[in-house]
C-alpha cells in the first residue's frame, strides 16, 4: 500500500477507478460497481458534477428533504434541507407547524457586512507606515476599479479599509482590514480579487515612497485573504407567544415548561460542554439549508462557532425569556450567504432550492437559514426537557436499522407498527426483527 502515483489527475475518470480498484480495493468488482452505480445517466448532467472538483469518480447522495409550514415575516414557505440525520427535518417539520399556529417566525437581517484582510509584515514604525497607508488608500481602491465595477453599479463594493498595528503579537505584524458589501454574491472571489490588488498596489507604492528607508521599503505581504468571521454580517430571527399557549399536550404545564426551557437555555449560555451540542443541533437545521442552496457551510460553521465564543466563552446561540407573561425564544448569528455566484446557477438541486423559496435575496436567505436554526433548537429543548431526545430519534432512526438488516417491506410495516407502542433502542429492534424472523 506504499504506492504512489503521479499524473492521476490527468488520467481518465475510468483509469482513475481501475487505479483505485486494483490499489485499494484488490481488483474487487464490487467496488467498482458500487462507484458506478452513483453515476448519473444524464451524461450532461454527470459531466457537470465531475467538472465541480478535480479527480471525481462517482456522485456522493445526501436526502434531499422539505420541512414544510414555516411562516416567515408572514410569508410561507417549505424549506430544502440536505441533510443525513434521520430526525432533523422531522423536527423542524413539527417546529415550523407548532409556531405557524402562533404567528409564526419573525427574522431581520441587522447588517451584511464581510472582512478581508492584508497581513503582512513592515520593518519599520507605525507612525511611518500610517502616514504612506493615508497617501495611497486612495490608489489601493482605485487599483480595484475593474474589479469592482461591477459590484459598485448594483450598490456594493469596499465600504473602507483600515491599517491595523498587531505588533504586540507578532513583531512587525500590521494587517490592512478591509470591509466589503457584496449584496447578493457570498462574494469570497470578489473580496480576495480586491484583496490580492490591495497588496499588489500597497508593495508598489511602498517601493517609490520617499518616506521611506530602504528596509521600510520592503513589504513583505504574508497572504490576503477574506475573514469566514463575519461578526457584522448579522441575523436574528424570533418566535413569541403568551406562555399559556405553550404545550399541544395537556398533561404539561406551560409555564413549567417555559421555566424548564429557559433554563436549559441558560445553561447552554453559560456551559460550554452543553453550549457546544445545543448549538451543534441548531447546526443541524442551519447546515442543511446552506448546503441545499449551495452555500458553503464550512464558511458558515467557522464564523458561527467564533462567533458563539466572541465574550471569551463558547456560549449558546439562542437566547430566551419571559417577559409580560410572553415566552420569547430567539437566535442571532452571523451568515454570509449568496444566491447568486457559485453553485446557485450551476447546480439543478440547488436552482430547484433557491426556487423553492421564491428565489430569495441573500438577505432573505440569510433569514430562513436562520430561522431553520432557531426552530431545531426549539424542536431538541423541547424533547430535552419534556420526553427525553431518545423516543423521537429512534422513531426516526428505526428506518436505518431496519434498512442496516435488509428488513422487507411487509416486515419493517410490522415493526414500524410495533414500535408506535414500544420503546425503541438499537438492542429492542433487532430483537423485535430476529423475533419476527424467528416466528
Ligand atoms: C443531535 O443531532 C442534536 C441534539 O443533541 C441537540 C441538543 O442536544 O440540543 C439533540
Amino acid at each position: 500500500m506504499s504506492k504512489s502515483i503521479s499524473g492521476f489527475s490527468k488520467l481518465s475518470k475510468s483509469h482513475k477507478i481501475d487505479w483505485i480498484v486494483a490499489t485499494y480495493f484488490n481488483n474487487n468488482d464490487n467496488a467498482k460497481n458500487i462507484i458506478k452505480q452513483y453515476w448519473n445517466s444524464n451524461i450532461k448532467l454527470q459531466q457537470l458534477h465531475d467538472e465541480f472538483i478535480e479527480n471525481t469518480i462517482t456522485n456522493y447522495y445526501l436526502p434531499f428533504g422539505v420541512a414544510p409550514n414555516f411562516l416567515i415575516n408572514n410569508k410561507m414557505h417549505a424549506i430544502p434541507m440536505a441533510i443525513e440525520e434521520s430526525s432533523v427535518v422531522a423536527a423542524a417539520s413539527k417546529a415550523a407547524k407548532f409556531w405557524f399556529e402562533r404567528g409564526g417566525f419573525k427574522a431581520e437581517v441587522l447588517s451584511t457586512t464581510k472582512v478581508g484582510q492584508v497581513h503582512f509584515i513592515f520593518h519599520g514604525d507605525f507612525p511611518v507606515l500610517n502616514t504612506f497607508f493615508k497617501t495611497v488608500k486612495s490608489k489601493l481602491i482605485q487599483a480595484t476599479q475593474p474589479i469592482t465595477k461591477n459590484m459598485e453599479k448594483r450598490g456594493g463594493g469596499i465600504l473602507d479599509i483600515e491599517l491595523r498595528d498587531k505588533t504586540e503579537s507578532i513583531d512587525g505584524y500590521f494587517q490592512l482590514h478591509a470591509t466589503f458589501e457584496t449584496l447578493d454574491a457570498m462574494g469570497a472571489n470578489f473580496i480576495n480579487s480586491c484583496l490580492e490588488q490591495f497588496a499588489k498596489t500597497f508593495r508598489e507604492e511602498a517601493l517609490l515612497y520617499d518616506g521611506f528607508s530602504e528596509k521600510e521599503k520592503d513589504i513583505d505581504v504574508i497572504m490576503s485573504i477574506l475573514s469566514n468571521y463575519v461578526p457584522n454580517c448579522l441575523v436574528r430571527a424570533e418566535v413569541s407567544c403568551p406562555v399559556k399557549d405553550l404545550t399541544e399536550d395537556p398533561s404539561i404545564n406551560p409555564e413549567e415548561f417555559a421555566k424548564k426551557f429557559i433554563q436549559a437555555v441558560k445553561i447552554a449560555e453559560i456551559e460550554p460542554f452543553r453550549a457546544v451540542t445545543h448549538n451543534k443541533g441548531i447546526m443541524n437545521g442551519i447546515d442543511a439549508v446552506v448546503l441545499a442552496t449551495g452555500n458553503d457551510f464550512r464558511a458558515v460553521e467557522a464564523g458561527v462557532h467564533a462567533y458563539a465564543s466572541r465574550n471569551g466563552i463558547y456560549s449558546s446561540l439562542t437566547h430566551a425569556k419571559i417577559e409580560n407573561d410572553i415566552f420569547y425564544f430567539w437566535i442571532e448569528i452571523p451568515l454570509a450567504l449568496g444566491t447568486v455566484g457559485g453553485l446557485t446557477s450551476l447546480h439543478p438541486l440547488v436552482k430547484l432550492a433557491l426556487e423553492l423559496l421564491h428565489n430569495p435575496t441573500a438577505k432573505e436567505l440569510m433569514q430562513i437559514v436562520a430561522v431553520a436554526g432557531l426552530a431545531q433548537n426549539f424542536a431538541a429543548l423541547r424533547s430535552l426537557t419534556t420526553t427525553g431526545i431518545q423516543e423521537g430519534h429512534m422513531k426516526m432512526h428505526l428506518m436505518n436499522i431496519l434498512n442496516q438488516f435488509e428488513a422487507t417491506q411487509e416486515e419493517k410495516n410490522t415493526l414500524i407498527e410495533y414500535f408506535k407502542s414500544h420503546t425503541a433502542t438499537h438492542s429492542s429492534v433487532v430483537e423485535a426483527i430476529n423475533n419476527l424472523r424467528e416466528q
